[in-house]
């Protein structure tokens, strides 16, 4: 069984961080270019199980992909996109890799983790408020894991990252390490280019194991949250080209559906794959405030979800793709009516650190124990803790 085989081949004592050949899917052997090498950076398969939201249209069933469970520090769906990336970026000899994002960027502190675990130098682009910017970052969220593997640190205010563009700005620090005598490594927004697209093929042949095990379980829709475009991309194109052919939703957290569909194709265009964005995925707008902004309603909503399933959801993405789904299915129950949806959930958890003072008043409560004086120690005595 192929999967078993994968499983044990991945419990096998120095099999992670190691170089491993890549071969695609056999449904997905006619994209191109392909890789010919990953890097075992995550944890995989991850698991897959019911998920017993509230509220949910008579028969509806939602199942959810744990890939906040990929390992690599709370890495999410990064992982995925980045063992390609990584293993491009050494097969290229680069001694440093430079990546941009938000100022809680997911993806650009797992660049950070995944760099050193290879044992390559990492430059981050942080846009932030021109209020910030010529401060201290701090250490909240994923910047506390960025500083402490000794990530690079350059902001940018939100205006110049406006201007100048994510790829200029890249560009301006590649020449600056070149200059140096540096061998850098671009990974762009999310990881989010054709190569890194490969990542969520390879989640959908993962998927695809995990049902043939598992016998009698068919999903009719896939839902995810949508940011830079690899991850949709990825499983709209394993989804249809795969045995799964499960409709994906994908609800977008930043720009607009336009937009993605424009990138995903873009994407998938660059995989020489022939097929039309808006025939494999359906996007809708989660956006709400706007990126990294919640309601209080969404807030409320992602510590309800907790608490009533004990899965943390981060309320940048997963919380308003989720909430998205929800506010959907409450309009339009009879398009979701008997469905087995699977939910993947894409990580981000180090992001809510950044919402602790929104966050302060809906979470759960706390007392000083109500202790007699007179409650005898039981086990041992003269020991402190
Ligand atoms: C936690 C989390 N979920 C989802 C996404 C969206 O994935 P993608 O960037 O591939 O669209 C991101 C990154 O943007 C993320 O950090």
């Amino acid at each position: 069984m192929a999967g078993v085989a994968a499983a044990s081949a991945a419990g096998k004592i120095g099999s992670f961080l190691s170089k491993k050949p890549y071969a695609p899917p056999s449904w997905a052997s006619h994209l191109s270019p392909a890789p010919s090498q990953t890097f075992s950076l995550g944890h995989f398969p991850t698991p897959i199980h019911k998920w017993n939201l509230p509220n949910l249209p008579s028969g509806t069933e939602v199942w959810i992909k744990r890939d906040d469970l990929s390992g690599m520090q709370l890495s999410g769906n990064k992982v995925r996109k980045l063992e390609f990336l990584m293993a491009d970026a050494v097969a290229q000899g680069a001694d440093c890799v430079i990546t941009v994002g938000g100022i809680q960027s997911n993806h650009c502190r797992a660049t950070a983790v995944a760099a050193k675990y290879l044992n390559l130098d990492c430059y981050l682009i942080l846009r932030t408020s021109k209020l910030l910017v010529d401060k201290d970052p701090g250490l909240v969220g994923n910047l506390l894991v960025e500083r402490l593997v000794g990530a690079h640190i350059d902001l940018v205010s939100k205006e110049e990252y406006g201007k100048i563009g994510s790829v200029a700005l890249a560009d301006l620090l590649k020449k600056k390490l070149l200059e140096e005598g540096r061998k850098p490594y671009v990974i762009p927004v999310g990881g989010s280019n054709s190569l890194g697209t490969w990542g969520y093929i390879e989640a959908i042949q993962e998927i695809e194991h995990q049902i043939q095990i598992s016998g009698d379980v068919r999903f009719d829709d896939i839902v995810v949250a949508c940011g830079s475009g690899g991850t949709i991309a990825g499983l709209a194109l394993g989804s249809k080209l795969s045995s799964l052919k499960a409709n994906v939703h994908a609800f977008s957290v930043c720009d607009d559906p336009e937009y993605f569909y424009a990138y995903a194709q873009g994407l998938i265009d660059g995989l020489h794959s022939g097929l039309v964005s808006r025939d494999l995925v359906n996007i809708e707008n989660a956006k709400g405030l706007g990126y990294a902004m919640n309601t209080a309603e969404e807030l409320k909503f992602v510590k309800d979800i907790a608490a009533a399933t004990g899965i943390v959801l981060d309320p940048v993405y997963s919380g308003k793709a989720v909430y998205g789904m929800l506010k959907d299915m409450a309009a339009n129950p009879a398009k979701w009516e008997g469905r087995k949806i699977l939910f993947v959930h894409t990580g981000g958890l180090l992001g809510l650190y950044d919402k602790v003072d929104e966050l302060s008043s809906l979470s759960g409560s706390w007392r000083r124990m109500d202790l007699e004086e007179s409650v005898p120690r039981k086990d041992g005595t003269g020991k402190m803790f």
